[in-house]
């Protein structure tokens, strides 16, 4: 397994592949890999076939985190990700620094001169925005992240010339805004989404699930059980989503450190809200628990 961290020899990997008539299949994510990442990687494989080329890339994307969130004690093990990528059969693990991938930084810092205030000319400055899909749940709850992912994911695409990319259904609003992202400026990858891989007790795998200690683990499998229990609440009649709403946001906040960020009922593809929720919409949620923030999402 080769490990690559300048986008230029990533380049030159992958056109050497292309020119080698190689599919490239490629997992982007942020590390401290777990099981759920793994399956991503076997799905890859699939994709690609025995003579084709797996390539995933490890690298926290400080664009997509909020001020206030957890860019800075986001969980990072290194060492472990490459073991499990080679264990993997793994082809290329792609981990740039962040002076590679945003030269000059991040910050829109304003520098002043003689003609009054302007964007530091060092400073990275080109961002891909989605606009529709981005508005609602994680992008309402955290303004500027989804500008982070579909920038990073289009640059990304751009270093690694992937064939197909896996990405895990477990994040479905970014997954379905990646698929818009794609079509709209003609990227030419396919975009396979897979199914989330969870724990024995519900709770989706996450590399977020560290900073949960003690019977904070146990509360979290609240968002779990908060999707089975709108299952069950829609298995004869349709309800009213408000209803649904009041009576999930009962169940969650029963824990005594949860707290419900929102829950949402929409159409799969589209992510237009739905008034009436019944058989096979989609809900998603996002709850604080102690101060970790973790999302789910399911078919219902
Ligand atoms: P990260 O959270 O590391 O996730 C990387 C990929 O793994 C995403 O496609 C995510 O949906 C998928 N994934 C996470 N948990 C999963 C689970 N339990 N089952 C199946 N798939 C799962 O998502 C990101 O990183 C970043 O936003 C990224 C796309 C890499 C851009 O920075």
């Amino acid at each position: 397994m080769r490990i690559v961290i300048s986008i230029a020899a990533m380049q030159r990997q992958a056109r050497q592949w292309q020119r080698a008539g190689k599919r490239i299949g490629f997992v982007p994510t942020m590390g401290y890999l777990h099981a759920g990442h793994m399956s991503l990687v076997r799905e890859t494989r699939k994709r690609v076939g025995k003579a084709g080329k797996v390539v995933v890339s490890i690298y926290v994307n400080p664009t997509q985190f909020g001020p206030k969130e957890d860019f800075s004690k986001y969980p990072r093990d290194l060492k472990r990700d490459l073991k499990l990528c080679r264990e993997a059969g793994v082809d290329v693990v792609f981990t740039p620094s962040d002076k590679e991938m945003y030269p000059g930084g991040t910050g829109s810092r304003r520098c002043e001169s003689a003609d009054g205030p302007r964007f530091d000319k060092r400073g990275y400055s080109t961002y891909v925005i989605e606009e529709k899909l981005s508005q609602s749940m994680e992008g309402a709850s955290r303004p500027t992240h989804f500008r982070g992912v579909t920038t990073v994911v289009a640059k990304l695409f751009n270093i690694v010339l992937p064939d197909v990319a896996v990405f895990g259904a477990k994040d479905w609003q970014q997954a379905a805004i990646i698929k818009r992202m794609v079509a709209d400026l003609n990227f030419p990858v396919e975009i396979v989404v897979a199914p989330t891989l969870r724990e024995r007790d519900g709770l989706a795998m996450s590399s977020r699930n560290k900073y949960l200690e003690g019977d904070l683990r146990r509360q979290a499998t609240v968002l779990w059980r908060a999707i089975q229990a709108a299952r069950f609440a829609i298995r004869k009649f349709p309800v009213p989503q408000h209803r649904l709403k009041a009576q999930l946001k009962q169940l969650i906040e029963s824990e005594p450190d949860a707290k419900l960020d929102y829950v949402e009922f929409f159409n799969s593809e589209t992510l237009v809200p739905v008034s009436t929720v019944r058989f096979q919409i989609h809900m998603a949620l996002a709850v604080f628990v102690g101060k970790t923030r973790l999302i789910d999402n399911g078919r219902l």
